[in-house]
């Protein structure tokens, strides 16, 4: 009996450690919010050392002061950068004038400086929905991503760097599933109000943590709450970073603030369908800015997703929606032009299958990875780790104040 019993428990410890996911796919399987939010600790992104800030606050790059790569990149462009003021809390600016064209007080997305390309607002073409969710990775994006999938919907995923290290396994998720993975930034925080090193290195550390877990190098963005001007925009496409902005708010991460309710924001979903299938459309598309952020943003896209696909005649990620075949620096993943990816499907991309899309390569989990030529310390380790020892076991804590931040408001869009 004793030993029967003990067999059972040793079986039972032995199916608990079994589940600590360790690969992209085990992690897929995993379902409902508390299963999938357990820290797991995946070597790749435990033990980083110098090699990225610390993961619980915005950083600037002195942070990280052996990342020569960084530093060298900063070097180049710094002298380049344009003389414009930080935007902190009250400065006097000339809204009607705009002269950064400062989204944050204009909605300006049409540069005022010579040489920089215009942020992407809309779809080109016209009924279509460039279609999005910032702030992931969730931990809890299972359910999600599998309603995605099983619509053959691909999507743009606005990932912010310090997810992307907590939960690496749901970042590799998004390149599995051939979703277009672009910069949210490293912490979330105001764009306009940091100094040119901190902006910098907001993009730069998000890149490298995306390179890192998915081994492909992003080549977009969007701006925490929308706020970019000139000198943001300067910098992000120094970093070879188109900006992407919305031309609908669905307000979804604003349940229960700014007068926001469930139901006003399904009005806000409703304006655009009606405009859509209103004419409203009929030149140029949408982007519509809505969330991976919980369980109701989530849910209200799964929810509006039959809505969507009768009234848009395409519904795309927004590096389709703009002919960008190669939406990493790396060639091994291409994305169909717009009207390839019309013809694969065969017509209206809402209700037939695409011949899919070639995903990011995951299969580096248990390397000693250090983010491009970033220097390491303290080394990787290299099994599997157990319990509190393991780099990451601390920070579901900090996940969840994290999280707490953002349900309470302190990070929006
Ligand atoms: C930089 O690297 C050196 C040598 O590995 C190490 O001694 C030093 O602590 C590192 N500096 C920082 C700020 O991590
Ligand atoms: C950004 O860099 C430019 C060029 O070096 C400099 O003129 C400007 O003062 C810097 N701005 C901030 C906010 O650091
Ligand atoms: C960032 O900007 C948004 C609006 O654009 C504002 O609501 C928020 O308070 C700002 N955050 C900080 C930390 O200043
Ligand atoms: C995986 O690691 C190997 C060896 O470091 C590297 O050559 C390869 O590019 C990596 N793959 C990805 C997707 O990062
Ligand atoms: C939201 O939570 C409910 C209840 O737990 C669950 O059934 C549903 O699948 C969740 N939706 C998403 C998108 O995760
Ligand atoms: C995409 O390519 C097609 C075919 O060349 C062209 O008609 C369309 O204008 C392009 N769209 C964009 C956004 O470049
Ligand atoms: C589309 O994909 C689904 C899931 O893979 C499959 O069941 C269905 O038969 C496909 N439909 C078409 C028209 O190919
Ligand atoms: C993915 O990366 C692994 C590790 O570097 C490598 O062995 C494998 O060949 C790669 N697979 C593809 C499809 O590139
Ligand atoms: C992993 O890092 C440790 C410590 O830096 C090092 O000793 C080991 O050789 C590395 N392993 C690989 C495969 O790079």
């Amino acid at each position: 009996m004793r030993s029967s019993v003990f067999v059972l428990l040793a079986g039972i410890a032995v199916v608990a450690n079994a589940a600590a996911p360790t690969t992209e796919q085990e992690m897929a399987g995993v379902l409902g919010h508390d299963a999938e939010c357990v820290a797991y600790g995946l070597p790749l992104t435990s033990n980083l050392g110098t090699a990225f800030p610390a993961t619980d606050a915005p950083r600037t790059i002195t942070d990280v002061r052996n990342d020569t790569e960084g530093l060298k990149k900063f070097q180049s462009i710094q002298g380049s950068i344009p003389n414009i003021p930080i935007k902190t809390p009250g400065i006097a600016y000339d809204s009607a004038k705009d002269p950064d064209c400062w989204w944050t007080t204009s909605n300006c997305v049409t540069p005022k400086l010579a040489g920089l390309k215009p942020d992407i607002y809309q779809a080109p073409e016209p009924r279509t929905l460039g279609y999005g969710f910032d702030d992931g990775p969730a931990c809890d994006h299972n359910e999600f991503y599998n309603f995605l999938g099983s619509k053959n919907q691909k999507a743009t995923m606005f990932y912010i760097g310090i997810y992307v290290i907590w939960f690496p396994l749901q970042a590799q998720r998004a390149a599995a599933d051939g979703h277009e993975i672009c910069v949210h930034t490293w912490s979330h925080g105001n764009m306009t109000q940091l100094s040119n090193e901190s902006a910098f290195a907001e993009l730069w550390y998000t890149i490298k943590a995306i390179k890192l877990v998915t081994g492909l190098t992003p080549t977009c963005w969007r701006p925490p709450h929308g706020d970019v001007d000139d000198r943001i925009r300067f910098i992000a496409q120094s970093l070879n970073l188109d900006t992407i902005m919305w031309r609908y708010d669905s307000f979804d991460w604003a349940n229960g603030q700014l007068g926001q309710t469930p139901q006003t924001i399904q009005g806000n979903y409703d304006k655009l369908i009606n405009d859509a299938k209103s004419g409203v459309l009929n030149n140029n598309g949408a982007i519509i800015l809505t969330h991976e952020l919980s369980n109701f943003t989530m849910q209200l896209a799964i929810d509006n997703y039959p809505k969507f696909v009768d009234a848009f005649d395409h519904i795309v990620p927004v590096g389709i929606a703009m002919n960008k075949t190669q939406p990493y620096a790396e060639t091994t993943v291409t994305f169909p032009s717009f009207n390839d990816y019309v013809a694969q499907r065969g017509g209206k991309t809402t209700s037939t299958n695409s011949t899919g899309t070639p995903s990011g390569n995951t299969s580096n989990n248990t390397g000693n990875k250090s983010g491009g030529s970033a220097s390491q310390s303290g080394g990787a380790n290299p099994t599997k780790p157990s319990g509190a020892s393991a780099g990451l076991a601390l920070r579901p804590s900090l996940g969840l104040a994290l999280f707490g931040a953002i349900i309470a408001g302190v990070f929006s869009c």
